[in-house]
């Protein structure tokens, strides 16, 4: 069983609430995996060119061309974003909406897989985590997870964070705020989240090395899809 990892922030490893958390997940399935990072890759979103309508394959020549078959080969996900005013960051979304190309001819690859959705933000991780579970959800893979914390605001380190009347540390300690280390945000001194994050993992390994069922997942999902769509109208 292989896991593929996806790490939707633009910043460094080092500096990243979504790569901590993504790494963090993986590390505690007991399964093969790779973790790839997004960070300085060019992905557009989709063009509605209709070029995978016949095969599936996206025609769109980028930095997801190479990953399609890691895409097709994963028997489960991992995938996080940050959230970026309120939802997912541009290049995770463009990465979850070129996965339009397996939507066509009753194309079953993702079907009935199994994913974790992680999301970091500011304030909080719950849209990005919300909106990948929705991504999840249009093509029948199952959620098993959902992992949510709270990353460092780059107006922590823009060095204008102490006198800006729009950015997090003015908004989290108002006016005259001092900022100082302890007080910038830190999924690893979070213990619930790294907890959270742990026991997704150990989840996921499970799930996948139990029979594994995919047909069945995917009938679970088209179910649960139904239900979405009909929430929602
Ligand atoms: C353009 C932009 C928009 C953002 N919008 C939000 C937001 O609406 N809500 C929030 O909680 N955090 C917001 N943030 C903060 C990021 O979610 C936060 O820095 C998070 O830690 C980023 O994830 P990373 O640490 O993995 O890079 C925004 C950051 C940027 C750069």
């Amino acid at each position: 069983m292989k896991i593929l990892g996806i790490a939707g922030s633009t910043r460094k490893e080092k500096q990243s609430g979504v790569y901590t958390l993504v790494q963090t997940v993986l590390e505690n399935t007991g399964c093969e995996y790779e973790l790839i990072s997004l960070k300085g890759k060019k992905i557009s979103g989709c063009i509605a060119c209709l070029g995978c309508v016949k095969d599936n394959i996206c025609k769109v020549e980028d930095d997801l061309t190479e990953l399609r078959v890691k895409v097709v080969e994963a028997d489960a996900y991992v995938i996080g974003a940050p959230n970026y005013y309120s939802t997912l960051n541009a290049i995770t979304h463009a990465f979850l909406e070129r996965w339009f190309q397996f939507r066509h001819q009753e194309g079953d690859t993702l079907w009935g897989k199994l994913g974790v959705a992680v999301g970091v933000g500011g304030t909080s991780g719950q849209f990005p985590a919300d909106e990948i579970e929705k991504f999840f959800a249009y093509n029948f893979i199952e959620t098993v997870a959902k992992v949510t914390g709270q990353g460092a605001a780059s107006c922590f380190s823009c060095g204008y964070g102490e006198t800006c009347k729009v950015g997090v540390p003015h908004m989290l300690y108002g006016e005259g705020v001092k900022i100082t280390e302890e007080m910038i945000p830190n999924v690893n001194e979070q213990p619930e989240v790294m907890k959270a994050a742990v026991d997704s993992g150990k989840l996921l390994g499970q799930r996948l090395g139990k029979e594994h069922d995919r047909i069945q997942v995917t009938q679970k999902m088209q179910q649960k899809f139904m239900e979405m769509l009909e929430g929602s109208a």
